[in-house]
């Protein structure tokens, strides 16, 4: 990279290179040039020319690479040096049934060996010469190669490998356990490619036992910070050849500055307008197109637990309350006239049905309500009818206990010969659109016959699905989980409860302690509590004392508990608590 490309502008703290659909996405040269890897073993496709070029458009300019460097199959020497570039790998390197002679991975410090080859291998060299020649793999140029965090190493039947085979491994690998596995290459060598210099240099194992780590010299002075990886040039965070952990603007850091700091006159965690967001090894302030913010790090997509939400103009995963989201398709579409056995189960945990109608004319006898459809939270209406349910004789109630909103399209119930309940329900407050209406014909069950049917008695006004405390539209006291009841656990029961908007009961921070003939929380936070069940920090209730939190400022903050349980900070000369 030349320096003028480095003088453009920058997006984000990251040139994020990302190949998708063939094409570069956003190419902002300023720091690290990062790609994914890939994971395919060994399978290869098309011819060697596509297999090729399929390597170098992926790899070309990457500094680092999020997942494994694969290099596989190649069978001619063609020219590698856009590898050239690479420092960091955070899978495995494998290198397997190539023909050229040397892989120019000069530059690579670290592999990380997040992932592992066979389980076992940071670093895989097999198979690397023809049947037939005597060309094939005589050098692996891996001269700056000084750290493998997890993982072994394993070369193994390189008929002409010379250099490499005959590295003191033990002092790159830092698992003592890992697996070690170096054997059938050929004739030693003298150092790598370049017998006249030092063949790598040492810096673990000759180091001074107060090092618990790195160095770059044999004096105890000559330690290396204890966040480097790969060695150093000299004893500060900024002088590492890699970072064990993150690097933050080049400083080897053990966690990326975060969202919550501790404020040391509030006593609070504050958030922090300087944080940065973790993308593998590397600190950002903004996650790179395509990636999405799941607390403090740059995933791709959310865990199953959380839906995406858009704030403040980022991508962010927040956890749903209950079931995630799922858009189901309705009917009207295609394939999909009706709902019926065939596909009913495909529902199954919807919360939104995006198509036209719920047109139910048939059902299964054993259902005695449409609960499949309990989770259902929405009904948009996009055509004259929103919800049909038509001559289903078995079904006595509706069961659509989640149901909040009727967008549109009226609600049509008509000829169910055993069904109730239906009338109870206040469906005004369901409708947001202007075509809302509802027409409940009286040829279902009369309603004389219905008098036994009633709403459960915490149930509000507003009506109900079905029997139960958990089919109300509303409920009368309190809610729990979507179940009406009586009381939350405010004076006994375990845990504390305190009520919350719209009447749910909401459980106490778990610092709190319980209390007895009155609350135990006034709200969800550590700082609501009433009183602490372990210890008190400022207002927040707290298991242990903060040790080690960041302030924000590089300074970590170290706390103890006094005798009344509350956290004092240590003095200020002292380092580790
Ligand atoms: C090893 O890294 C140093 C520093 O980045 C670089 O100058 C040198 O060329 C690298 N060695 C090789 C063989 O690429
Ligand atoms: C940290 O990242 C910067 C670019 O962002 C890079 O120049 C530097 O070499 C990296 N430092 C380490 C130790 O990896
Ligand atoms: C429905 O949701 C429940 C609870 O999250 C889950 O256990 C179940 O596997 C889901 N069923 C389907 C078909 O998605
Ligand atoms: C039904 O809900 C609407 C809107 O919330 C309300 O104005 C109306 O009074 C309710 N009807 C009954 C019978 O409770």
């Amino acid at each position: 990279m030349d320096t003028a490309e480095t003088t453009q502008p920058c997006l984000s703290d990251i040139l994020y290179f990302s190949i998708l659909n063939g094409s570069y996405d956003v190419f902002l040269p300023c720091v690290s040039v990062v790609c994914p890897g890939t994971q395919n073993d060994l399978s290869s496709t098309g011819s060697q020319e596509h297999q090729y070029n399929l390597i170098r458009d992926r790899y070309d300019g990457c500094e680092i690479i999020m997942g494994n460097l694969e290099i596989t199959q190649i069978e001619s020497n063609w020219d590698f040096s856009f590898l050239k570039r690479i420092r960091e790998v955070t899978g495995y390197v494998l290198i397997v049934m190539n023909h050229f002679q040397e892989i120019p991975l000069g530059q690579l410090r670290i592999i990380r060996g997040n992932s592992l080859y066979e389980r076992r291998f940071a670093l895989s060299v097999f198979f690397n010469y023809p049947k037939d020649g005597s060309n094939g793999l005589r050098q692996l140029g891996l001269a700056n190669l000084t750290e493998i965090l997890e993982g072994g190493v394993q070369i193994i039947n390189n008929k002409y490998l010379s250099y490499g085979p005959w590295i003191y491994w033990q002092d790159i690998v830092r698992d003592n356990s890992a697996p070690i596995d170096i054997h059938n290459n050929g004739e030693r060598g003298v150092c790598w490619e370049y017998p006249s210099l030092l063949c790598v240099s040492v810096t673990k194992t000759v180091c001074a036992p107060q090092c618990n780590g790195r160095c770059f010299g044999t004096s105890p002075r000559d330690c290396c910070h204890i966040e480097c990886a790969a060695g150093c040039k000299g004893p500060l965070d900024v002088d590492c050849f890699a970072c064990r952990h993150f690097n933050d603007s080049g400083a080897c850091v053990p966690q990326c500055p975060q969202t919550l700091i501790y404020n040391k006159q509030t006593f609070q965690m504050e958030t922090n307008p300087n944080a940065k967001y973790q993308y593998g090894s590397i600190c950002v302030s903004q996650c790179p197109t395509h990636f999405v913010v799941d607390g403090s790090s740059c995933v791709s997509a959310c865990p199953p637990d959380k839906m995406e939400v858009e704030r403040e103009g980022q991508r962010q995963c927040e956890l749903c309350s209950g079931l995630c989201p799922k858009v189901c398709e309705g009917t009207g579409a295609e394939h999909r006239q009706t709902v019926d056995s065939s596909n009913i189960d495909s529902f199954i945990n919807c919360t939104k049905i995006q198509g036209n109608i719920l047109n139910i004319q048939s059902w299964p006898k054993e259902l005695n309500d449409l609960s499949v459809f309990s989770s259902l939270t929405t009904i948009q209406g996009r055509s004259r009818f929103s919800l049909m349910v038509m001559r289903i004789s078995t079904i006595t109630s509706l069961g659509l206990r989640s149901l909040r909103e009727i967008s549109d399209g009226s609600v049509y119930i008509s000829q169910n010969a055993n069904l109730c309940y239906h009338h109870t329900v206040n469906w005004t407050q369901l409708f947001r659109g202007r075509r809302v209406r509802v027409n409940i014909l009286n040829n279902n069950r009369p309603l004389a016959d219905c008098a036994g049917n009633v709403c459960d008695p915490l149930c509000s006004d507003s009506g109900c699905w079905g029997p139960g405390p958990d089919q109300c539209l509303s409920c009368r006291d309190y809610s729990r989980d979507g179940t009406c009841v009586g009381s939350c656990s405010f004076y006994t029961g375990y845990p504390r409860e305190f009520a919350g908007p719209d009447g749910k009961c909401v459980a106490c921070h778990p610092e709190c302690k319980l209390q007895q003939g009155k609350v135990s929380c006034t709200g969800q936070g550590a700082d609501e509590c009433v009183a602490c069940a372990n210890l008190r920090d400022g207002p927040y209730c707290m298991s242990s004392c903060p040790t080690g939190v960041n302030d924000g400022q590089k300074g970590l903050i170290f706390k103890y508990p006094n005798r009344e349980s509350h956290c004092e900070p240590c003095h200020h000369t002292c380092t580790q608590g």
